[in-house]
């Protein structure tokens, strides 16, 4: 008897379980935003952020919108990392121009306050998205696309919540830290089981990978970054070992410098997000060889595009040979980026 004709795993889940692909899997963070017309067309027809990522057929629409364009190898879910804070009832809103706001939290209360038991219930619309997403990729001829979910990781979470927005330093965030221990960390636990609920409920509903971002995690000193960052990256990796087998998870810890070989070993992610900084070559030297790398294209040069672009891509793209690597930037695309630049990107990755 012949063996029943399996399709071949998507690219990106190759990558993911340790297997070198070439060319390798290309997608990039923030690839459905504001540089795409199309999507701001939609973001006109509702008053805000928030209502665009609960409403699953918006958002999977916009999730789909950066795949139907460039035949990305994944598409990531629609959402925010600060969709955490905000189903544990910590108020959120999205100001034109400047960016998050929450009210600051900076004292017991306001961790007491906290809404863990509801959070499930308030985020369905968001596993509503995935459902949609999964159904749609395969309806559309789009079936070898992966699907990643996402969570801020809770360092990073959290400094959005006790800073009460961005910052450039999360110095509050830091203090705490220092001051406030116990309260600190109490308030890294709940982020932490809440996002293991978060991200197996995602996974539950098809997100076939899911994705910690962890982009203020090099704020940190060494011996901060690993309690914070790789403690608690740990936990939510151990987490979802239990509830979600063999499921990949993908780390950022944006701009960790020398500390990513620690994170990679300690956490034990299945890939690294490398941001724009590292060099490839180097962190090849130091990680395990089944680490799956993710980077690392400076958002500038894509931005930039032309030759600029071309001869960044292709050294970063000459770095990845012979190891399990998915292409992306080391940050967001930025919203100035010229649609078509995304297109060249993507066909000098693809031609290898
Ligand atoms: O395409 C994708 O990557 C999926 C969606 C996604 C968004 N945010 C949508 C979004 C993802 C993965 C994120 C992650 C995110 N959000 C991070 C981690 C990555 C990073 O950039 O460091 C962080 C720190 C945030 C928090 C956040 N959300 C900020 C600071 C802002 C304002 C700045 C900005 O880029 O606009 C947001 C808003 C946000 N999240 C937008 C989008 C498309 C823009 C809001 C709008 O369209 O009105």
């Amino acid at each position: 008897m012949s063996e029943p004709i399996r399709a071949p795993a998507k690219r990106l889940l190759r990558v993911l379980a340790g297997e070198p692909v070439w060319p390798p899997p290309v997608w990039l963070m923030r690839q459905a935003g504001r540089y795409l017309p199309e999507y701001r067309a939609v973001r006109a027809g509702v008053n805000d952020f928030i209502a665009l990522a609960t409403t699953p057929e918006l958002a999977a629409e916009v999730t789909l919108q950066p795949i139907r364009r460039y035949r990305m190898d994944a598409a990531i879910l629609f959402s925010d990392i600060l969709m955490v804070p905000w189903a544990l009832g910590q108020g959120l809103a999205y100001h034109e121009g400047e960016g998050p706001v929450l009210p600051p939290l900076r004292d017991a209360a306001g961790v007491a306050a906290l809404q863990p038991e509801r959070l499930i219930d308030r985020l369905a619309p968001v596993f509503e998205t995935v459902r949609l997403v999964r159904q749609m990729l395969q309806s559309e001829g789009l079936g070898a696309t992966g699907l990643i979910g996402f969570a801020g990781a809770p360092f990073t979470v959290a400094c959005y919540m006790i800073e009460g927005g961005g910052s450039r330093d999360f110095a509050a965030t830091r203090l705490m830290a220092f001051k406030e221990p116990e309260l600190f960390a109490r308030l890294l636990d709940i982020i932490g089981a809440a996002t293991i609920a978060y991200l197996s409920a995602q996974i539950a509903a098809g997100a076939e990978a899911v994705m910690l971002f962890d982009s203020w995690s090099g704020v940190l000193s060494a011996g901060q970054f690993r309690a914070h960052v790789i403690q608690a990256t740990r936990n939510i990796v151990d987490g979802l070992r239990q509830s979600c087998p063999g499921v990949p998870v993908i780390g950022f810890p944006r701009l960790a410098g020398m500390l990513v070989a620690d994170y990679v070993r300690a956490t034990g992610v299945d890939a690294v997000g490398l941001d724009t900084g590292m060099d490839l070559a180097l962190v090849r030297s130091a990680m395990p060889s089944r680490v799956a790398l993710q980077g690392n294209l400076d958002p500038i040069a894509l931005l930039a595009g032309g030759s600029a672009m071309a001869q960044e891509a292709l050294s970063v793209l000459e770095a990845m040979r012979g190891w399990p690597c998915i292409f992306n930037l080391g940050h967001g695309i930025v919203p100035q980026t010229p649609p078509d630049h995304v297109g060249r990107l993507v066909e000098l990755v693809r031609a290898g």
